[in-house]
């Protein structure tokens, strides 16, 4: 007897019924870059269809999208006084606040709002700590990311998300948090962030690339997915609510392994370097840019991720790709 794997790809119907892996518009949180000022839509060049928006304009954008389905969205600061010590960062008059604060007036709990937490943009060096001569300075910084996440919670986000790598920073974050009754805030951390080449056109956008040395000494190595493991059970026992990989594309193997070793929601960051690459092929017209992009979420759900960051959200949901 020869076994017949076809008989159960013959038709679409059948294919449907045997399909292991399901996307919903349920799964994907929309990143947004906000920055100071009135009436500014402000075009990314390495991310086409992705911008810098003033409050105003982010407002009305946010609620085109709440009509297709883009309910939760991740917000970044950009432009605002870069400091050595980052005040800037947790000001309640901070670019981000100031944007939650707006949002949450305007939309409530329709919209649920992700705040990035960290301290890049907001520093003269462009790193994501407090530096102590050539070095960063670990439980300063996580002072600062602290007071950070607290501005942002005290704001009325839903979620705070931590982006640094910084040692200890969800631990001293659910405590300040809490100790400011701010405990129903959550924390998604950005647990397994691997120092990648795959941020390049995010660090244009929010104007946050290191002015000396690299991030190698807090984001991890890309050859390490056993010390992966290590860092997101820390995060886990530090009370983080949700745990993420990032990048996606080239770490589905370490989603896996989260999703096998974890209870927490696990999310994947499909980063902007994936995102600019897809975009430009598509352009150039050597790739099917819905295919691609439907196919890659799909690998991202296979491999277990539960919550999918991209800025292929709006695309998917608008033109109703999913
Ligand atoms: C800042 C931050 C980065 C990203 C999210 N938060 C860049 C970095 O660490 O250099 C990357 C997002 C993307 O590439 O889409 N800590
Ligand atoms: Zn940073």
């Amino acid at each position: 007897m020869i076994h017949r794997p076809r008989r159960l790809r013959s038709t679409p119907i059948i294919r449907e019924l045997v399909a292991e892996t399901r996307i919903h518009s349920d799964m994907f949180i929309y990143p947004y870059f906000v920055v100071p000022g009135k009436n500014i839509v402000h075009g990314i060049d390495a991310m086409p269809g992705i911008s810098h928006f003033s409050i105003d304009e982010l407002l009305r954008n946010v609620e085109k999208g709440l009509k297709v389905g883009v309910n939760k969205v991740l917000l970044f600061g950009v432009g605002e006084e870069k400091t050595s010590d980052a005040s800037s960062s947790f000001s309640d008059q901070s670019i981000v606040s100031t944007a939650v604060r707006a949002l949450k007036k305007q939309f409530g709990d329709q919209l649920y709002v992700i705040t990035d937490v960290c301290v890049c943009a907001y520093t003269t060096h462009g790193h994501c700590g407090i530096l102590d001569g050539p070095h960063i300075h670990n439980d300063q910084s996580v002072e600062v990311l602290a007071k950070m996440a607290l501005s942002h919670a005290q704001a009325g986000a839903d979620m705070v998300a931590p982006s640094d790598m910084m040692d200890g920073r969800i631990g001293a974050m659910r405590t300040l948090m809490d100790a400011n009754k701010q405990e129903h805030t959550a924390i998604m951390s950005y647990s397994i962030k691997f120092a990648s080449a795959y941020y390049g056109p995010f660090r244009e956008a929010a104007d946050s690339a290191p002015q000396m040395g690299d991030r190698k000494s807090y984001q991890m190595d890309f050859r390490n997915g056993r010390e992966a493991m290590r860092e997101a059970m820390l995060d886990e026992t530090e009370g983080a609510d949700v745990l993420m990989v990032k990048p996606a594309l080239a770490y589905m193997d370490v989603i896996s392994k989260l999703r096998e070793n974890t209870n927490l929601p696990v999310a994947c960051y499909n980063v902007s370097g994936e995102y600019a690459m897809v975009k430009a092929a598509a352009a150039k017209g050597w790739i099917d840019e819905q295919r691609i992009v439907t196919e890659t979420m799909h690998g991202f759900a296979r491999a277990g991720a539960n919550l999918i960051i991209s800025y292929h959200t709006r695309d998917l949901l608008e033109k109703k790709w999913l």
